[in-house]
């Protein structure tokens, strides 16, 4: 697989740094608090894994699957939901987990669903945010890293279902996806 990609952006040993600095700050942010951590499927499924283990307060772990509407590299705004949370976050500070932030439609459709609830609060979490693509004004509260405006794989992300189980972040050849 190391073959297909450009250059790698962050390596294990710079995701695992980052991570425990963002579970230390999070287990600040929530002790004492009731928290729910909202995984979005698929892509966060990795981060969420490594991220909730570095949080040292008493959470509970949900799972959304989410798909937008569009082809495959807009999305329109409107998400269908594909799996639901298990139980009901009403009260609670909600933590919304995700891969990376591009257009932002995903997340602020998702908040307002997710705000309907009544949690306590909704704040959220992502490792990567590609701020160049904007169209919604959403801004993590919790951040990773930045990157630049190129097809992103890895560490949970994909491209057509692949590339998840690489242990490192990095830019897919232009090659790959473009023939
Ligand atoms: P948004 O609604 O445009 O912010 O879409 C965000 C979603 O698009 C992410 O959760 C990813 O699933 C996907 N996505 C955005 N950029 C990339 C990328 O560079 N590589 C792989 N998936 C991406
Ligand atoms: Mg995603």
């Amino acid at each position: 697989m190391r073959q297909d990609i450009q250059e790698v952006l962050f390596s294990e040993e710079v995701l695992n740094q980052r991570i425990t600095e963002l579970g230390a700050q999070l287990t600040e942010e929530y002790k004492g608090k009731s928290l729910v951590v909202i995984g979005i499927l698929k892509g966060s499924n990795i981060f969420t894994s490594d991220l909730v283990r570095k949080i040292d307060v008493s959470l509970r772990m949900e799972f959304m699957a989410v798909s937008s509407y569009g082809n495959a590299t807009e999305s329109t705004g409107v998400v269908k939901i594909l799996k639901d949370l298990d139980r009901e976050i009403k009260g609670e500070h909600v933590l919304i987990v995700e891969d990376i932030v591009d257009s932002g439609l995903t997340l602020k459709y998702l908040k307002e669903i997710l705000e309907t609830r009544k949690p306590a609060s909704i704040k959220i979490c992502t490792l990567l945010d590609k701020p160049a693509r904007r169209k919604e004004n959403i801004t993590p509260d919790y951040l990773g890293f930045e990157v630049p405006d190129e097809f992103i794989v890895g560490y949970g992300i994909d491209y057509a279902e692949r590339y998840r189980n690489l242990p490192y972040i990095g830019i897919l050849k232009r090659e790959v996806y473009e023939k």
